[in-house]
């Protein structure tokens, strides 16, 4: 594999080895299985694949957060040679090659801005809009690879595409999750031992509630929800909502249901001073 931190660089190489389809994978670094899952099915498809490690700053509306995200580049190399071959490239940027100039662009992105992350998170979807827009126009990928862990975030990229018009494909691939069903995230390392321990509460009561369509209604999913993870020291939940796939509008009754959807069960957990986020499809009876 090729390492490279300019965009020239990238540019060229691209150019020169005249592959297709090219795969793009962005990250922010800290690797564990679940972008090393979207970097092997990249590979399956692609000859090509290119995979980003930049921390954005402009999609982090926590300071502190930025500040504390791992940065492990070492690491994730090491971890790439597993699964890249000899063409692929790794782009790893620094903030200028990335924003040359500041970026002011604003994003409008319907109702995906009122629901979820976007609330919690002010400004996040802007900057990943930002980057991600940014990282189509150097490596002009055919595929573009996403995790379904960030659900909502895979439905503003597909809006993204669809709004600027960008030739790409965008897949997003499932959830990887450790053997004691946590999903897997960068941010699970910052948690500590106590918290991590319990941190399966998680994915446990979401897999439950997904399995209660048939005997409870949506108000009473939520709150069993809420009860089960808080019941747990020091988690609290931020949101559970129950979303369709395409535009993440909250269902609060049964009734609301089309049979012709499907629905996915979305939570936010802080668990200590860590932000989880897991998903959950909602089958209906
Ligand atoms: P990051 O959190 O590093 O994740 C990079 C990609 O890996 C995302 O598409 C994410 O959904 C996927 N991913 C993370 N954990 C996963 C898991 N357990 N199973 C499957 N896929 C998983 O998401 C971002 O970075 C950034 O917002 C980015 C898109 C790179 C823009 O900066």
């Amino acid at each position: 594999m090729m390492v490279t931190k300019t965009v020239k660089d990238l540019r060229k190489h691209i150019k020169e080895l005249h592959l297709s389809p090219v795969g793009l994978v962005p990250t922010m670094g800290a690797l564990h299985e679940g972008h090393l899952s979207l970097v092997r099915n990249a590979a399956a498809q692609c000859p090509l694949v290119v995979i980003s490690i930049y921390v954005n700053p402009t999609q982090f509306n926590d300071k502190e957060d930025l500040k504390n995200y791992p940065r492990t580049i070492e690491a994730d190399l090491h971890l790439l040679k597993e699964v890249l071959r000899k063409s692929d490239i790794v782009f790893n940027p620094d903030d200028k090659e990335i924003y040359p100039t500041e970026d002011k662009r604003v994003f409008h992105f319907g109702n995906l801005e009122n629901v979820m992350e976007a609330l919690h998170r002010p400004g996040h979807f802007n900057g990943v809009a930002q980057v991600v827009s940014r990282l189509f126009e150097i490596v002009n990928p055919d595929i573009a690879y996403f995790g379904m862990k960030d659900f909502q975030q895979v439905a503003v990229i597909k809006e993204l595409v669809k709004q600027t018009g960008y030739k790409v494909r965008i897949i997003g691939n499932p959830i990887i999750r450790e053997a004691d069903g946590l999903a897997m995230s960068s941010r699970n390392r910052l948690l500590e031992p106590e918290i991590r321990k319990k941190a399966p509460v998680i994915y446990k009561t979401i897999l439950s509630a997904s399995e209660m369509t048939d005997k409870l209604d949506i108000p009473e999913i939520k709150e069993y929800v809420r009860k089960t993870i808080e019941n747990e020291n020091g988690f609290s939940v931020e949101y559970f909502e129950i979303v369709d796939d395409a535009e993440l509008i909250p269902v609060s009754k049964k009734r609301e249901l089309k049979t012709r959807k499907h629905y996915f069960g979305c939570i936010a957990v802080k668990a200590g001073k860590i932000r989880l986020i897991d998903n959950i499809e909602i089958q209906l009876v």
